[in-house]
């Protein structure tokens, strides 16, 4: 259930962004979305929204305060309301770090792959500062400066990301057997989780049926609800969230969520 926020109103959900990521190996060209989907929910300004997130690091900028040796970001929180319920959202992006000098992954801890340590729920980081923008590393006094609160979150439930349009250098199979994997694994933990398609502003058909295909399968029983998303255009983003949070809270009303068509017309 979700835990009644202390200092605020609303009921507080901790969630995690995942999904494809990794080197261009794995992921192509572009990533999937995932930080333009965070930036997009919780930076609500329309100035306050950039295309261009970090993924490819240096060393310095590895173990600077804002991404403190991990390999998720700390977005912070924000309140949002949905028909009279207050909401409060804490969130993190899980993602790969890549080391601009060798263009490998930044190795920490026990290097356990992507698709495990990104369905972790206990997340600890000791003064991780809040990430804002790429702009903000190696200059972080000149940004707010939020910590994640007590150095630790606890995650509630999941939104895995599933890029549906068409990316240079990343198959279908691809993102469909990695992402599945990421499914399996939130599932076994008993997380609530959906499907979030990005990038329905360059849909790709393929794309489409893709997804609707994947949580179809079996394993999955028909318990992952997809909603379909573009950060750029700024559609069903925040429903996500909302759907997301009625499930953790064991919710009987759900959102009912529009597909991308008809979100985009009545915007
Ligand atoms: P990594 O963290 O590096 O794995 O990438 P990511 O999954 O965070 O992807 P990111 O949000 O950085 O976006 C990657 C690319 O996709 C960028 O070039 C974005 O402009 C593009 N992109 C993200 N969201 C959208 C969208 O809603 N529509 C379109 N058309 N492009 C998008
Ligand atoms: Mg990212």
């Amino acid at each position: 259930m979700a835990k009644k926020s202390e200092n605020t109103g609303g009921k507080l959900v901790t969630v995690s962004v995942v999904g494809l990521s990794g080197t261009e190996k794995e992921k192509g060209q572009l990533g999937v979305g995932k930080s333009c989907f965070c930036n997009r929910f919780v930076r609500t300004h329309a100035d306050d929204y950039n295309v261009d997130h970090i993924s490819v690091l240096s060393q310095s900028d590895f173990s600077g305060r804002v991404v403190n040796n991990d390999h998720f970001l700390y977005w912070g929180n924000i309140q949002k309301e949905l028909d009279d319920q207050e909401w409060r959202f804490e969130l993190v992006e899980q993602t790969e770090f890549v080391d601009d000098a060798c263009f490998q992954p930044f190795k920490v801890g026990k290097t356990e792959p992507y698709v495990k340590r990104c369905v972790a729920t206990k997340l600890q980081s000791a003064e991780k500062l809040m990430y804002v923008c790429k702009n903000q590393l190696g200059i972080e006094k000149e940004y707010e400066q939020r910590l994640i609160p007590d150095g630790k979150l606890s995650v509630d439930g999941f939104l895995c990301i599933y890029d549906v349009s068409m990316v240079p250098g990343r198959t279908w199979e691809k993102q469909n057997e990695f992402v599945a994997i990421i499914l399996q694994n939130i599932l076994k933990l008993k997380k609530p989780v959906v499907l979030v398609t990005s990038k329905n502003d360059e849909a790709c058909e393929q794309g489409v049926r893709e997804a609707e295909r994947l949580v179809q399968r079996k394993e999955f029983k028909g318990s992952i609800p997809i909603v379909e998303t573009s950060s750029h255009d700024n559609v069903n983003v925040d429903q996500a969230f909302f759907l997301l949070a009625q499930m953790v809270d064991k919710s009987k009303a759900r959102i009912k969520v529009a597909n991308y068509a008809e979100a985009l017309r009545v915007r």
